[in-house]
């Protein structure tokens, strides 16, 4: 097992948040986690990726590792030697800067010129375009090149583990299936990827395994067979937010 959650409940000042989750994540697996605007996904994510405190969050009790390595405890660039990279919401890539000098900010933990190299035609294989337009300014990306971008720079870590938080948000739905085809390349290679989204068709469809949040608990998991009836989806998300509040 590669990411391993356990019991971890957090806090925004006295606002809890996320109650008690647990989820695990094992090498070449993706799994989808899944849930109605608002119920805690980005925040999960943030807990594992030690940029809660950025966001005024902490994390309360509960355990997470990503192998050997305390996710709770370590900072930032500690967690991202573990090995794990976070894709945030929104992309965050830097407009001003060239395309290939965005991938670069990925590699800052990275030693070895040659290594940092390799990691590049890696993800230049991935997504050619960003090859294409490895000079130009990232802000002249379209949005699904900017997401291919942000994934890109996350990889140049050579992570074991990657959170993407709602990759497909705003894209066209031809552009977000090709980014979930290659995550789910990735995958296929070894990594493990816990995925949120809301575009719960493109995420049953590459997802190993599913999650589903509600009122920040864990309301059901599965197989994706087991949530293509969207409907089952939306009621467990929000019957999760109604126990939470009665
Ligand atoms: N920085 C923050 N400070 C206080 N509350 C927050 C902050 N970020 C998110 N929240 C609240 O935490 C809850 C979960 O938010 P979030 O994790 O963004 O949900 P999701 O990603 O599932 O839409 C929401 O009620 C949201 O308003
Ligand atoms: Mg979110």
């Amino acid at each position: 097992m590669v990411l391993v959650v356990e019991n971890l409940t957090v806090r925004y000042g006295s606002a809890q948040v996320i109650n008690g989750v647990g989820l695990r994540v094992e090498r070449g697996e993706i799994v989808a986690l899944l849930g109605n605007n608002g119920v805690g996904k980005t925040t999960l994510l943030r807990a594992l990726s030690a940029t809660l405190n950025l966001h005024g969050g902490k994390t309360v009790s509960g355990t997470a590792h990503n192998g050997s390595c305390d996710l709770l405890r370590a900072d930032a660039v500690a967690v991202v030697r573990s090995g794990l990279a976070h894709v945030p919401e929104g992309r965050r890539i830097i407009a001003n800067l060239s395309v290939e000098d965005n991938l670069m900010a990925g590699a800052l933990a990275v030693r070895g010129a040659a290594k940092i190299a390799a990691r590049r035609a890696t993800v230049y294989d991935l997504f050619p375009v960003l090859a294409e337009r490895a000079g130009g300014r990232a802000g002249l990306l379209s949005g699904g090149e900017q997401q291919m971008l942000a994934i890109g720079r996350a990889l140049m870590s050579h992570p074991s583990v990657l959170l993407l938080d709602e990759p497909s948000l705003g894209l066209a739905p031809l552009v977000a299936r090709q980014i979930a085809a290659t995550v789910r390349r990735i995958s296929d290679e070894g990594m493990a990827v816990l995925l949120v989204e809301q575009n719960t068709r493109i995420a049953l469809s590459v997802a190993d395994r599913v999650t589903v949040l509600g009122g920040g608990r864990v309301v059901a998991q599965g197989r994706p067979e087991d949530f293509a009836d969207s409907r089952v989806l939306a009621e467990l998300s929000l019957g999760g937010r109604a126990r939470e509040m009665s």
